[in-house]
Formats: structure tokens, C-alpha cells, sequence
């Protein structure tokens, strides 16, 4: 599948924000440490989540859309006979069933998972977590086997403050009798999101959103129903597609206080936008300043909007630093810009320099991965001309009906098998 932009258009209206794909992924495999219905609103309509679905279908949790953006998950208890490898390797979301199917068997087999190529991924602090809190792990043929006797609360230290690891280690300890602390955690709010939903179902967890949380095995969780947060990613996307653009839309159904250190950042870059209790308006700014962008976990700038402020540099007066420091593999698509017109260089894994402003012309290219492909499409907006860009159902892991959504905005883009 293929998208094809003819750029250099201004965008006009507003674009409504779904709900957070790394917050729902959790939550869905969440839903299995309790036999009771839940029911979950503001899901996105997106690849990964259908895949989680499927998942989740394989180990005999009955799952279904009720309507356009919640999802109803029936009573019922989780099956291992069916859990499909092959699904598993398809994304990394997959890591997230192993916590809770270790609260419910003694063994459980989970495959390598896979994901976008990002770099190096390791597994090592989710071992560790589960090391720590009783489980033996052996590795053989890209498939774990996790055994345990009876899991323990323990106190965990995680060397990386790994989202997955932190949601991981959560939601085994929330089934395991005695007191869990976890320090160094993830504080991203999709993991306060995730806590808030356990303690909805009667987990007792505190600090959810802190380097610290605190969970006090309960015996049993029960059925609840639950929102899911907007994107974050998603969100910080929309307003740099809209500045790169010089487009003054409206980013709606947003919580403007988990872009925080982003919006600051395009602040002091000379960005104008109105931010309101759940929207931000664009202004008519002028030629941005270059900026210095540094991923960090949250509150910093997610490794995740990286790619996207890349796009941005191409239009900003001065080079931009970009300090990559979470992933060693994240800067593929500054190529694509270059071949676009962009004046970049990567100096290594983790640092590029992007000068400008340069005009972007358009071009044949490829999506790379979930990230990189929709910077590409924010891209191909900016230039002038036609871009074809390849591998564009890549896309669609993480934006709902992007392409839609888009011409509402006045683009023009097209999607094509
Ligand atoms: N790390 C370790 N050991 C581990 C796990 C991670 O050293 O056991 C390191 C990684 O190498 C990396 C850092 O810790 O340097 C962060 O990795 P993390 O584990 O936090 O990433 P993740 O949990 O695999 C989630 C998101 C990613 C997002 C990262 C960072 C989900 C399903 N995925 O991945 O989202 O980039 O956190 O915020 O929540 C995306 O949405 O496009 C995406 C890639």
C-alpha cells in the first residue's frame, strides 16, 4: 500500500486526537488478570490494536468493537493451548501478555517479540523484574519459557526505566501476595493510565506516574470500564504537522499537560498556538529558530515525536541538534529527507544536525517504520510536488484513518494498493 501527497497546500479546521495506542495495548493485555467484563471507551481504530485483539482471541478471552471506539472484553479465563507465536513476533505490545499469564500459570511460553526496528530492544529488565519476584526464564529457538513456584513481592530496581518493563512488572505484582515496590519506573502517562485502570478493577497501586510505584497484591481483580487517554505522540504529531505546514488548525480531545517539555520546546523555538483545557489553536508563526531536541522519559520530549521534530528542523532558520537518546537505531528517515532537499547529517547513532530552511521537493520513498513513516507523510505535506511514499500500511499501526482524516484538513493524499 502506497500514499501519494501532492504537498505544499496549507491545512484548515480541526483534527480530533484518539485515544493512546501505548496506553490501550497494556490495558487490553490487563484485562486478563480478571474473568469479568470489561469495557474500555476512546480506542483507537488502528493495526496494532486489531492485532492485540487477535492476540487476545488466541488464548480464549473473547474480545469485540462495541461501536466506533470501545471495545468490550467478556468473562471469561485465558487459555495458553492456542497463544500463536506468530502473532507474538508481529509486535512488541506482545511482551505485555507474559505478566499477566505468569499470575494465572506456573509456565508460560512467549515468543522473541517483534515491533518497529528501532534499534537494540532487549527483554533484560522485564527478566530482571520477573528474576526477582521468583520466575526462571531459558531461552531456546526465539521462544521463552517462564516458570515459577508461587511469585514473590520484592523491591526491583530497573537498570532502564522500560515502559513495557514497568507495565510488565505492574501488572504481575497486582496478583502477587505482599508488597511490590518498583523504583526507576516509567513515568510516561500511558503507565499512569494503565495503573489507574488496575486500580478500577481493585488493584492497589500508588504512585502510578512516579519513578516509584507501590503495589499491594490483592487476591482477585474484578470487571470495570474505563477511558482510555488521549494520544500523547499523536497529539505532538498534529501541532508540528500544523507548524511545519504554517497551517493555523486545531489539535482537539487532547491533554495539553502531557506535552509539556514539546510545547515548551516549540515555544522558545518562536512557535505561536493558544493552548486550551484539552486543545491547542495555531497561530501564524513566522520562520522558526533551530532547536536543541533531546528524547528523554517523560516529562522529556518522547523518542517517539523525535522523527517529527526532524521535519520541523528542515523548516526552522539555523541547525537543530537532535539527541537521540533512548534508541540506537531511530534516524533512517533523515535520508528520505534528504533525498527530499533536507540538509542533514547523522554524526552517529544518537546525534543528527538538520540546517535550514530548505525547501522540500517531492519524492519516491519509503515508510521505514510506525514513526518515521507518518514524519514522511508531514514531510511530503511541506514539499512542493508529488511523493509516493511506499510501506504506508506501517502507518496505520498507530494513526487512525490517517489519509482520511487528512483530506478533511484540505490535503491532498490518496491511498493506493
Ligand atoms: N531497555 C533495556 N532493557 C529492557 C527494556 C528496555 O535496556 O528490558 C532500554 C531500551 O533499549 C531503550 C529504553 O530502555 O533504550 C526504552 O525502551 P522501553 O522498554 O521503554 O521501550 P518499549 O517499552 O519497548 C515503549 C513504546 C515505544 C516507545 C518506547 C519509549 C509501547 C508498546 N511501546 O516501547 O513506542 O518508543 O516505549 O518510550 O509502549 C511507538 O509507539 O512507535 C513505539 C515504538
Amino acid at each position: 500500500m502506497k500514499f501519494i501527497i501532492n504537498g505544499g497546500k496549507k491545512l484548515h479546521g480541526t483534527i480530533h486526537v484518539s485515544g493512546s495506542k501505548n496506553a490501550v495495548l497494556p490495558i487490553l493485555a490487563a484485562t486478563l488478570l480478571a474473568d469479568r467484563r470489561c469495557v474500555i471507551h476512546n480506542v483507537p481504530r488502528i493495526r496494532d490494536v486489531e492485532v492485540m485483539m487477535q492476540l487476545m482471541l488466541s488464548v480464549g478471552r473473547t474480545v469485540r468493537w462495541d461501536g466506533e471506539h470501545t471495545i468490550i472484553v467478556s468473562d471469561g479465563k485465558p487459555s495458553l493451548k492456542k497463544l500463536d507465536p506468530k502473532l507474538m513476533r508481529s509486535f512488541r505490545a506482545s511482551a505485555l501478555f507474559a505478566g499477566p499469564l505468569l499470575t494465572q500459570f506456573r509456565t508460560v511460553r512467549i515468543s522473541e517479540p517483534g515491533g518497529c526496528a528501532l534499534g537494540n530492544r532487549p527483554l533484560d529488565d522485564h527478566f530482571h523484574g520477573f528474576r526477582r519476584m521468583g520466575v526462571t526464564i531459558a531461552r531456546s529457538r526465539g521462544m521463552y519459557t517462564l516458570s515459577h513456584r508461587g511469585l514473590e513481592a520484592k523491591t526491583i530496581v530497573l537498570i532502564a526505566p522500560s515502559v513495557t518493563a514497568t507495565e510488565n512488572i505492574v501488572m504481575t505484582a497486582t496478583l502477587t501476595v505482599g508488597t511490590t515496590v518498583l523504583k526507576n519506573a516509567a513515568c510516561e502517562p500511558h503507565v499512569q493510565d494503565l495503573c489507574d485502570f488496575l486500580n478500577s478493577m481493585g488493584a492497589k497501586i500508588s504512585g502510578g506516574g512516579t519513578n516509584t510505584i507501590t503495589i499491594q497484591g490483592v487476591k482477585k481483580l474484578h470487571g470495570t470500564t474505563h477511558t482510555v487517554i488521549p494520544d500523547p505522540v499523536n497529539a505532538m504529531t498534529f501541532v508540528i504537522m500544523g507548524l511545519a505546514t504554517k497551517s493555523t488548525i486545531v489539535v482537539d480531545g487532547i491533554r495539553p499537560d502531557h506535552l509539556d517539555v514539546g510545547l515548551e520546546t516549540l515555544l522558545a523555538a518562536g512557535a505561536r498556538f493558544d493552548i486550551h483545557k484539552d486543545s491547542i489553536t495555531l497561530k501564524s508563526t513566522g520562520v522558526l529558530k533551530a532547536m536543541k531536541i533531546q528524547t528523554r522519559p517523560y516529562p522529556g520530549i518522547p523518542t517517539d515525536v523525535q522523527s517529527q521534530f526532524g521535519v520541523l528542523a528542515t523548516q526552522a532558520q539555523g541547525t537543530t541538534l537532535i539527541h537521540e537518546t533512548i534508541f540506537d537505531g531511530r534516524f533512517a528517515y533523515i535520508q528520505e529527507l534528504v533525498n527530499m532537499g533536507a540538509d542533514a547529517t547523522v554524526c552517529d547513532p544518537h546525534r543528527a544536525l538538520i540546517t535550514g530552511p530548505t525547501p522540500l521537493h517531492g519524492h519516491e520513498i519509503q515508510s521505514l517504520n510506525l514513526r518515521a513513516g507518518i514524519t514522511l507523510v508531514v514531510a511530503a505535506l511541506v514539499a512542493s510536488g508529488q511523493t509516493v511514499i511506499h510501506d504506508a500500511q506501517i502507518i496505520d499501526r498507530g494513526y487512525e484513518d490517517i489519509d482520511i482524516r487528512l483530506r478533511a484538513l484540505g490535503a491532498d493524499i490518496r491511498r493506493e494498493a
